[in-house]
């Protein structure tokens, strides 16, 4: 089936919104864009139609006016974190499906209340956890589900990026705490997606430090953190942006009982290390693994993006659920805001925990 399909913010991670589009045009008919900068709307439907489709594509200021007047059945949510909420909450509570950047919202009521309003609505509600589609993440999935691994005894991420002062002062809503949060919530969200994702187990106790120590912004621009599992294992965490003088990588670790897995490279694109106990008998030896890897993608985006959407409408087709739900973008909020409390109390912080980005304000100010 082909759906209707809007978009609202129209700025730098909206260019992979556009490239879904066109990857998945059978099902996603692009109808309308909105930004409160009309350019970027319309240098966005510049860039769908540069692919061909030469259909008249209306932009908008509005997007309660193009909600009424396109009636999107689907709407992809890209403008900056902490307006998440209140504008897919309203796309639901009108009917629309909902896909939203990452994170889904700023606090956990926030991200609770978008889950309850897709449950009232009857639509689906999906977020951009695009990383758990990258070849290398899919594998390590079916390996650690079917069990190759064992159970798993500790995981670690690690993200060491380079967000330089430049990247800061092009926008300013990044590094705040009402519109972004730090190195943890913008930049290492995926990671600790996928680390909760794979490692199979509720967290229950997060132990977190977060600091900022040279980036000209309100939250961290870096974030260490300690997760306890339900079953015992134990995950670790480290997040940056000043690695310095660009980009060093995107990697994750899984020690199981019988296996050991490290994805790394740019972003979580590459398999590092493939050593499981039973590799010999399924013909996966580490050498084949290994070559089978894809090159650094051009951005740390990635190329999730266009499976993720087409995901997305597969599951609106079969009524089934999405590989990432509101449920699912939820845990990796939830932990990375008990980070933020467990830094504010000076204490290990039991989920579940409600907090938000707000209550950090102040915190290196003294
Ligand atoms: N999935 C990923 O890998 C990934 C990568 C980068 C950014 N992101 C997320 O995407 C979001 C956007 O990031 P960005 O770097 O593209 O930001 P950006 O500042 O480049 O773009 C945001 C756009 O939203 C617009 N906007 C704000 N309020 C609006 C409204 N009410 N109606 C319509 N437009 C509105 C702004 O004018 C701006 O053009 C953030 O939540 C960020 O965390 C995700």
């Amino acid at each position: 089936m082909q759906y209707r399909t809007a978009l609202i913010g129209c700025g730098r991670i909206s260019g992979k919104h556009i490239e879904a589009y066109i990857g998945n045009s059978a099902a996603m008919d692009f109808r309308a864009a909105c930004d409160v900068i009309p350019e970027r709307a319309g240098e966005r439907i510049g860039l769908y139609r540069k692919s061909g489709r030469d259909t008249e594509i209306p932009s908008y200021t509005d997007y309660k006016k193009m909600l009424d007047e396109v009636s999107p059945e689907i709407v992809t949510i890209a403008t900056e974190s902490g307006y998440h909420s209140e504008i897919a909450k309203e796309c639901l509570r009108r009917g629309c499906h909902v896909i939203v950047e990452k994170p889904m919202a700023l606090s956990t009521s926030d991200a609770k209340d978008m889950i309850a309003a897709a449950k009232k609505s009857g639509k689906m509600l999906a977020v951009c956890f695009q990383n758990r589609f990258n070849n290398t993440v899919r594998r390590v999935a079916e390996a650690v589900r079917g069990g190759r691994l064992g159970n798993i005894l500790h995981g670690s991420v690690q993200v060491r990026w380079n967000r330089n002062n430049e990247y800061y002062r092009q926008a300013g809503w990044r590094g705040t705490w009402n519109l972004d949060g730090g190195a943890l919530m913008n930049q290492c969200t995926h990671g600790i997606d996928l680390l909760q994702w794979l490692m199979g187990s509720p967290v229950r106790r997060v132990h977190g430090v977060i600091r900022r120590f040279q980036r000209p912004i309100e939250a961290e621009d870096f974030g260490g953190a300690l997760l306890e599992f339900d079953n015992g294992a134990v995950g670790m965490i480290e997040g940056t942006v000043n690695s310095y003088p660009k980009n060093l990588s995107e990697s994750l670790s899984l020690f199981g009982e019988n296996g050991t897995v490290v994805i790394g490279g740019l972003a979580v694109n590459k398999i590092e290390t493939w050593r499981l106990a039973d590799s010999a008998n399924v013909g996966d030896t580490e050498d084949k693994v290994l070559l089978d890897n894809e090159a650094d993608p051009p951005t740390v985006y990635g190329f999730g993006h266009t499976p993720l959407f087409r995901d997305f409408t597969d599951s609106l087709d079969n009524g089934a659920e999405p590989l990432v739900t509101g449920e699912g973008g939820y845990p990796a909020l939830e932990i990375i805001l008990a980070i933020y409390r467990s830094m504010k109390e000076g204490r290990p912080v039991d989920l579940p925990s409600d907090f938000d980005t707000l209550s950090m304000k102040g915190i290196f100010n003294g």
